[in-house]
């Protein structure tokens, strides 16, 4: 299999973004996409024709096309584990067999949805929606994004373990009226099943009388949890080859479609069918998530920029980092190839960010004179969704792209302390509105980009080994093992004695 030979990239020019503009007044449109209601612009990136030249050549030569296809066609491209990756199938973009057998499994969240509205399971007014993870951090994303004005369902995501998250949502839902999603793809997770368990309890104890009536599961793992409990019936299945960081278009999405009503659901998936169809179909020279990869491992391999922070300046967006920190993190934090050869090349930067303008307050002092090299993305919507005067957004936007202006910039000064150096890098992401349609699209397009991130490093981007050691070691810890190093062994000794 193809390495990827960074030499041409490491050898790029880089001239300040500054000159960059000044010599080419066409850079603004060169660098610049319009996709499913999304304006991305990447020229206060260090892009260049010449730079979007050689990762196009780095593409063609990694067989970007080819396993593109792959990934639309169901093929195994999750190699270390011999699995189909079919996400993209949830949302009408795959092989008509894995499209065809996801609508089936649509059609059954549905029903159950319409079941649930007719009060077929008793009335439901609050959702406790169990998993961590993927089988989390999209469904909260969504609904925090997209129902705070939702008067369908209280739904509250609760992931942690800790059960100050559980006692947060018992504390303000009723036992009488309160579902209990349990999502996991595996049905094996243990902070997921302890929660389930004590959620159940609760119900017991609060005199409801068939618990477990009241359960409903969004599985891969159907017959796991109709074992643990849940009836068949209400067993929402999705495939094995949707992998859990990308699993929020399956049943996963269930408190989402339940919150915001199933016509949204299908808008949402139909925005990122749009992005599937742009990233499939568009010359990589035009293609938002190809070029948003390019401007990472610009950074990464020729920069040796180790960060790439998100700041959303919209608080409906403030839950999109961390779902970024699994989506990218979980799937290219890797060390070795797909074949697995170790690397030699930095392979996924570390993912971070924020709100604005908040953030502004907090980190930006070190994207503007910090001693690092940090690449900024700001996302941001036209469209208001709060309900004060314009000023609010006014000020809101105007303040995210004077950021971008001002790290590009700089300002000089005698005094050093107060000089900024400039020829700081950003990209913009700009949805016309926040709606289902707009945001399916944007995650669609941070999953695509993700895997041509992936394509280009060599590696397997849809497996996760590195999160199994800590957990064996703390089931290991659960049991009673007692061989652990020194500090480890002292401080469960100090906890639990
Ligand atoms: O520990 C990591 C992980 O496997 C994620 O990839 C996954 O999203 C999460 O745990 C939850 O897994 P499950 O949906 O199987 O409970």
């Amino acid at each position: 299999m193809a390495l990827p030979d960074w030499s041409t990239i490491r050898a790029l020019k880089s001239a300040p973004l500054q000159q960059l503009f000044d010599a080419d007044p066409g850079r603004v449109a060169a660098l610049s996409a319009d996709v499913a209601g999304i304006h991305f612009d990447w020229s206060k990136t260090h892009l260049t024709a010449e730079a979007v030249q050689a990762f196009t050549a780095l593409a063609e030569s990694m067989g970007l096309a080819a396993k593109r296809d792959a990934l639309f066609a169901g093929q195994a491209i999750n190699v270390t584990e011999g699995r189909a990756v079919e996400h993209t199938a949830e949302r009408g973009e795959g092989s008509p067999e894995s499209v065809a057998r996801a609508r089936g499994y649509h059609a059954r969240m549905r029903a159950l949805i319409d079941a649930i509205e007719a009060e077929a399971l008793g009335p439901v007014r609050h959702v406790l929606h169990i998993g961590i993870g993927g089988s989390a951090l999209g469904p909260d994303l969504l609904i925090d994004a997209l129902g705070r004005d939702a008067d369908r369902y209280d739904v509250a995501v609760v992931s942690n373990v800790d059960g100050a998250a559980l006692d947060e949502a018992l504390d303000r839902f009723d036992p009488q009226t309160t579902l209990i999603a349990v999502a996991s793809k595996t049905f094996t997770t243990t902070e997921t099943l302890l929660n389930a368990d004590s959620a159940l309890g609760w119900l017991e104890g609060n005199g409801v009388a068939d618990a477990y009536g009241r359960v409903i599961a969004l599985t891969a793992a159907p017959e796991k949890a109709i074992e643990w409990g849940v009836d068949e019936t209400r067993v929402l299945p999705f495939a094995e080859s949707v992998g859990g960081r990308y699993s929020l278009w399956s049943s996963i999405g269930f408190p989402a479609a339940l919150a915001l009503g199933w016509e949204a659901f299908e808008e949402m998936l139909e925005g990122a069918a749009e992005m599937d169809r742009h990233f499939r179909l568009t010359p990589l020279a035009q293609n938002a998530p190809a070029l948003a990869a390019f401007a990472d491992l610009y950074y990464t391999q020729a920069r040796g920029c180790e960060t790439r922070a998100t700041f959303a300046y919209d608080e409906r967006l403030r839950l999109l980092p961390s779902y970024l920190q699994q989506l990218e993190m979980e799937s290219n934090g890797k060390r070795v190839t797909a074949e697995g050869e170790p690397v030699d090349w930095p392979t996924a930067p570390i993912t971070w960010g924020g709100v604005g303008t908040d953030a502004q307050h907090a980190v930006f002092q070190l994207l503007h004179q910090g001693t690092r090299l940090l690449p900024v993305e700001f996302v941001g919507v036209i469209e208001p969704g709060d309900g004060q005067a314009d000023a609010h957004h006014n000020q809101l936007l105007l303040n995210m792209f004077a950021q971008g202006a001002a790290l590009m910039a700089g300002k000089a000064h005698d005094d050093l302390a107060r000089a900024y150096p400039g020829d700081r890098p950003s990209s913009t992401l700009l949805l016309d509105t926040l709606d289902p349609r707009t945001l399916g699209a944007l995650l669609a397009f941070y999953e695509q980009r993700t895997f041509v991130n992936a394509v280009l490093l060599g590696i397997n981007p849809f497996d996760q080994f590195g999160v199994e050691l800590g957990k064996e070691m703390a089931k290991a810890a659960a049991g009673g093992a007692s061989d652990f190093d020194p500090s480890t062994t002292d401080l469960i000794a100090r906890a639990f004695r």
